[in-house]
């Protein structure tokens, strides 16, 4: 991502803001793992969208003004011993002259610092309730502003949410942004197909997630999310993470696995045959989970509604489930009262972007949203027959199908990001036939 772009937003944010205010930003914190041990830090994706900065203890304020407002950086200093230990950091110069901030200081001096920029500014955008341990300062900065009011001095009243001006921002993606998306779809489409060929029966889930990362880390990726890689009944578990169960002949294989390149991310979907050949009810759930699929992004395009993929995916995943016997009854009753949730007992897709689950509202004004040109979301039904569903013939048992795929709306329709992955039964079974040649 460009500096420009990243100006880019930080002009529109501002210009956002009712005058006369201040928008205060902080970034993630760093959580431990273990004793000593930390995760990876990644920044709050809020913040690095507007900042592109990428360190903790880093805290943004943005000034509406005149003159096309203002900038500051709060980060962490320059510091030769830490950085021997902890890595590379910009400094308060760095913060000006790389990451283009108007003015910075130590992070150390928030406290000092905040209170004086709050002075004869009427409101603070600021989300309440993310980082608590901030709210306290932001609000002890606010009453020192407060004990000044006897000095003629005007401090703010009123708190308005920052997440809903940033939100609506992320929710429309920009060409750069696009193409981004585009990388981690395709990089994720690269492993997914690896992951394809490199399975087969008796081996474990997690040799399958190896090939994943794999990929994802040869591309200089990291994982998205939590990688799924279910066999036989595991593919029932929606959120099956433990990934360390062996891959039995004759069941299914449901992979969940995405990459986040340049803090954008993929989230795609496939299940496969362990030994490379579909059974016959395997097949017959998976025929119906895809036209599913296919019905629903039929329906991505700029005007339609959020809940339409959703709708036809529905109607699509009842009807056939009454011909193949799995649910008795007329199809628009069952829909009506919801049975096809035995089955299907998730949403088929949410907004996708830099959170895999990413941020923008689906309903406005108690409506769904209508579908924009730049507007990235998920597509993926599946269906779910774990072994303890009541009243079901055996041989449909421990069946679960997930197709997801990443799905641009444009102007004239939609653009399948993920569309490099083998997605019908022909192409699955061939490409898995010569792998195990
Ligand atoms: N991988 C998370 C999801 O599909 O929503
Ligand atoms: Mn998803
Ligand atoms: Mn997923």
């Amino acid at each position: 991502m460009t500096k420009t772009e990243f100006k880019k937003r930080r002009t529109q944010l501002l210009k956002s803001l009712n005058p006369n205010s201040i928008a205060i930003l902080t970034t993630a914190t760093e959580k431990f793992r273990n004793r000593d041990a930390n995760y990876f830090f990644r920044p709050d994706s809020d913040f690095y969208y507007l900042t592109g900065f990428k360190e903790p203890e880093a805290i943004a304020l943005f000034l509406p003004q005149k003159n096309g407002g203002k900038f500051i950086l709060f980060c962490r200093e320059k510091d030769l011993l830490l950085e021997t230990w902890n890595g590379r950091r910009a400094g308060v110069e760095g913060a000006k002259s790389e990451y283009q901030a108007n003015e910075a200081y130590p992070i150390s001096q928030i406290d000092e610092v905040l209170p004086e920029l709050l002075e004869n500014k009427t409101d603070i955008y600021y989300t309440l309730g993310v980082n608590e341990a901030f709210d306290q300062r932001v609000l002890s900065g606010l009453n020192k502003t407060k004990e000044k009011t006897r000095m003629g001095i005007v401090a703010p009243d009123r708190f308005i949410s920052l997440d809903p001006i940033i939100h609506e921002m992320r929710l429309r993606k920009s060409s750069a942004e696009i193409a981004c998306m585009r990388k981690a779809a395709q990089i994720s489409a690269k492993a997914h197909i690896k992951a394809m060929q490199a399975c087969r029966p008796g081996i474990k889930e997690y040799a399958v997630e190896a090939e994943l990362i794999h990929g994802f880390k040869q591309a200089g990726c990291q994982s998205a999310y939590n990688t799924i890689v279910g066999g036989g009944a595991n593919g029932c578990i929606l959120h099956y993470v433990e990934n360390n169960e062996t891959l039995n002949d004759g069941e299914l294989l449901l992979i969940d696995a995405g990459a986040e390149y340049a803090y954008y991310a993929a989230d795609i979907t496939r299940t496969l045959p362990i030994n490379g050949k579909f059974t016959p009810e395997q097949k017959a759930i998976y025929t119906l989970v895809l036209k599913a699929q296919l019905a629903a992004i039929r329906c991505v395009k700029p005007g339609n509604r959020w809940n339409q993929p959703h709708d036809a995916a529905v109607r699509v995943l009842t009807k056939g489930l009454v011909e193949l016997g799995l649910l008795k009854g007329d199809v628009k009753q069952l829909i009506k009262n919801e049975k096809y949730r035995l089955f299907y007992m998730h949403k088929t897709g949410h907004w996708l972007g830099m959170d895999v689950h990413d941020v923008g509202e689906y309903k406005v004004n108690g409506k769904w949203r209508r579908l924009e040109p730049g507007m990235v979301l998920t597509v993926e039904p599946g269906l779910y027959i774990p072994q303890n569903t009541k009243g079901i013939a055996k041989k449909w048992r421990n069946i679960g199908v997930r197709i997801e795929d990443d799905v641009l709306v444009t102007k004239e329709g939609h653009e399948v990001l993920s569309s490099d992955v083998p997605k019908t039964i022909a192409e699955i079974e061939s490409l898995m036939a010569k792998a195990l040649q």
